[in-house]
């Protein structure tokens, strides 16, 4: 399904004392299948338009064209295009709530009316997907580490599986090495069942590393999108966005001051920059 916001502007409490425009006149598409990372600093409207997408807000102006659903502010019955949108909240170890980890996952797949055999399938599976070990299933939720929780909330969500997966701020509070996993389980998933992700982030190295398709937010607006590289070659403008360029970047460019061929700055991944500086080596320059 092709995402569209056209115009789409979104004021909290329109007509109280408390109006505050959250979004302004949002022109963005998304193609069916990409990876998008929605960047920028705290207060940006990333959440709000998150929420727009997941049909949870109504746009107070505009459209959002969802494949064949338009959503703007009258929009009513958005029930069916929900169920098809996945939303992994910030914090979603907190909306935790049954009694097993199993019957927390069934939570979803029960909503949609799958039948029994279905629901234990796709349990299963979700638990596969996130790495949980089968006989975590008759656990309370409540009794797991912090980082498990994160997991059984994230796998309730893929065992709706989505068409569209909205990931706010999915790695905040966990450990390096629990962001590096879960990051890696979001990419394979990604590439498995090819549904369009919306990925909310204050982390460079995670949009750079993941994403397809970049968006650039400050003050309610979307100030640029594009590859990753388009967006984090230019480090004076997303200063001025309150952001900075991914870690890498910032090595391949301090390098690439003391190299006659330089690095490509299109490298995000550690381990890619490690291979080529490893065959420079091999080669003697
Ligand atoms: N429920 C709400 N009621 C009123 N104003 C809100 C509400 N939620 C967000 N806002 C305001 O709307 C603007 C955009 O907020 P939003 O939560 O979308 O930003 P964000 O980019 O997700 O920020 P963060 O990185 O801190 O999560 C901010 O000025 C915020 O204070
Ligand atoms: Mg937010």
């Amino acid at each position: 399904m092709e995402i569209s916001f056209k115009d789409v502007t979104y004021t909290y409490f329109t007509g109280t004392p408390f109006e505050h425009r959250a979004l302004q006149d949002i022109n963005v598409q998304f193609k069916q299948g990409t990876y998008v990372a929605v960047i920028g600093k705290t207060g940006s409207g990333k959440s709000t338009l998150v929420q727009l997408l997941a049909g949870l807000l109504l746009p107070t102006r505009g459209v959002l064209q969802v494949g064949d659903t338009r959503i703007h502010s009258r929009s009513k019955k958005l029930g069916e295009y929900r169920k098809r949108v996945g939303v992994v909240f910030q914090y979603p170890e907190h909306q935790l709530f049954e009694e097993t980890v199993a019957k927390d996952i069934a939570f979803g797949p029960n909503n949609l009316g799958c039948d029994v055999a279905e629901i234990e399938h796709r349990v299963t599976e979700a638990m596969v997907w996130m790495g949980l070990s089968p006989d975590l299933r008759d656990r309370s939720p409540f009794e797991l580490s912090g980082g498990q929780m994160r997991r059984v909330a994230i796998a309730g969500v893929l065992a709706m599986r989505p068409d569209i997966l909205i990931l706010d701020e999915p790695t905040a509070g966990l450990d390096h090495l629990g962001q590096r996993d879960l990051l890696s389980i979001l990419k394979r998933f990604h590439q498995h069942f090819g549904c369009t992700v919306v990925h909310v982030t204050h982390n460079m190295n995670e949009a750079a590393e993941l994403a397809e398709q970049v968006v650039l937010m400050s003050d309610g607006k979307v100030i640029a999108t594009g590859r990753p590289v388009e967006i984090f070659r230019n480090l004076p403008y997303l200063q001025v966005s309150g952001l900075d360029v991914p870690d890498v970047t910032k090595w391949i460019m301090s390098l690439n001051e003391k190299l006659s061929t330089p690095i490509s700055t299109e490298i995000y991944e550690l381990s890619t920059l490690a291979d080529e500086l490893v065959h420079r080596w091999r080669k003697g320059s």
